[in-house]
């Protein structure tokens, strides 16, 4: 007896220490192309919890972050079942790609632990199970704005996307906003997700002619291929105008696209260069942690903010995270300051609700940068499920 008393209180301590660690399982693209979302994510998440830690009243976070490798559902839901059964994170966060996003989902609501995306962008994700939370943006988000706006300037678009769902979606966002303004789709053609080759695709795009090209492309490297081979089959030199969701011209990627991208427009909820004062200090904050070659894009913007919100569902718990509870602070969360403007999550479908900007990419400063010009609209739910409720 006497020596089992301290070995109780030995392993009581012990809980209570492990209860002041909340885990956190991150799965998301570390290598190959699309490598810049692992990265982003995680520079997000490490610097808002390094200016913001002491904030949680001595409650610890721990990060153990998965390489999913790029769109690879299988991996990714292998990874989650590792993270939930053998880890035993109490929240899962990241997913760059849609087709991982549903491999995941089954495994929140099986194991009723929170997963807060920090991309995935295709609207029917956030159906998948009850315990998703997106704090990035969805593809209808921007293309339906992208296509009001541009039916006022072009009369015929041709659309160009990668043949997956949130391609889909862009295609079909766009197609919709577009057309109720009056404008003509003239082509709409998918390539495939993996190493396409686009010049096929862009050769045939010119000789149709249209005003416009909208195209949709997961952002990182393949961003700059489309750019170089826009420029060098001569489609901007034959008169017709690049358009697209933020993706096309990701901030990060803007010094290896070079002058070629100067002129393109788009619409989306982030730039690096938006002039806000909250976007200034997370600029900020982000050139002086990993130096002035690094930008945040989009990726590390829904990063920043999901943990900002991860701190409150922490805070408002100490630290004992319920998995019921912390939806419901999701639910409720709102921040009129994010970098990107103001932002909530709709508490109906669990989606962030936030602006839409049109941007041109300008020189800054003697850098290129996505210039807000103009906010498209405001407040911007997902379209989609905004359309299946009026059905
Ligand atoms: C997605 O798979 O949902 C996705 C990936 C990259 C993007 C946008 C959406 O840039």
């Amino acid at each position: 007896m006497k020596r089992l008393i301290p070995c109780l209180v030995a392993s009581l301590l012990a809980t209570a220490a492990a209860a002041q660690t909340v885990k956190i399982g991150v799965i998301n693209t570390f290598t190959g192309p699309q490598a810049v979302f692992g990265e982003m994510t995680d520079r997000a998440f490490k610097l808002y919890y390094k200016l913001h830690e002491k904030e949680l009243g001595g409650v610890k976070l721990e990060f153990l972050s998965r390489d999913d490798g790029g769109p690879n559902p299988d991996k990714a839901r292998q990874l989650a079942q590792e993270l939930v059964v053998r880890d035993r994170v109490q929240l899962l966060a990241g997913v760059a790609f849609t087709p991982n996003a549903m491999a995941i989902a089954p495994v929140a609501t099986e194991a009723k632990i929170p997963l807060i995306l920090t991309n995935a962008g295709t609207s029917i994700v956030t159906t998948r199970s009850p315990y998703i939370a997106r704090f990035s943006f969805t593809i209808w988000q921007s293309c339906v704005p992208l296509g009001e706006w541009a039916a006022k300037r072009f009369k015929r678009a041709y659309t160009l996307v990668s043949d997956y769902a949130p391609g889909h979606d862009a295609e079909t966002a766009f197609g919709q906003g577009f057309k109720a303004g009056g404008g003509e789709i003239v082509g709409a053609v998918r390539m495939p997700l993996q190493n396409p080759d686009f010049a096929p695709y862009l050769q045939r795009v010119k000789d149709a002619k249209p005003d416009a090209l909208m195209v949709f492309i997961p952002a990182g490297k393949t961003a700059t291929s489309v750019m170089k081979t826009f420029s060098d089959l001569g489609l901007a030199a034959a008169g017709i105008k690049l358009i697209g969701p933020g993706d096309i011209t990701t901030d990060e990627e803007l010094p290896n696209m070079g002058d070629v991208a100067l002129g393109v427009l788009t619409v989306h909820h982030y730039s690096a260069a938006a002039t806000r004062p909250q976007n200034k200090a997370f600029v900020g904050a982000w050139k002086k942690e990993y130096g002035a070659a690094s930008t945040p894009n989009f990726a590390a913007a829904a990063a920043w903010d999901a943990m900002d919100a991860i701190f409150q569902v922490v805070k408002a718990q100490k630290g004992a995270i319920d998995s019921e509870r912390t939806m419901e602070l999701l639910k409720a969360y709102r921040n009129p300051d994010s970098p990107r403007g103001p932002i909530a999550i709709d508490p109906e479908t669990r989606d962030i609700v936030q602006n839409e900007y049109l941007r041109e990419v300008r020189r800054v400063d003697g850098q290129l940068a996505n210039v807000e010009i103009e906010t498209v609209a405001t407040a911007v739910k997902d379209g989609w499920k905004e359309l299946q409720k009026k059905k």
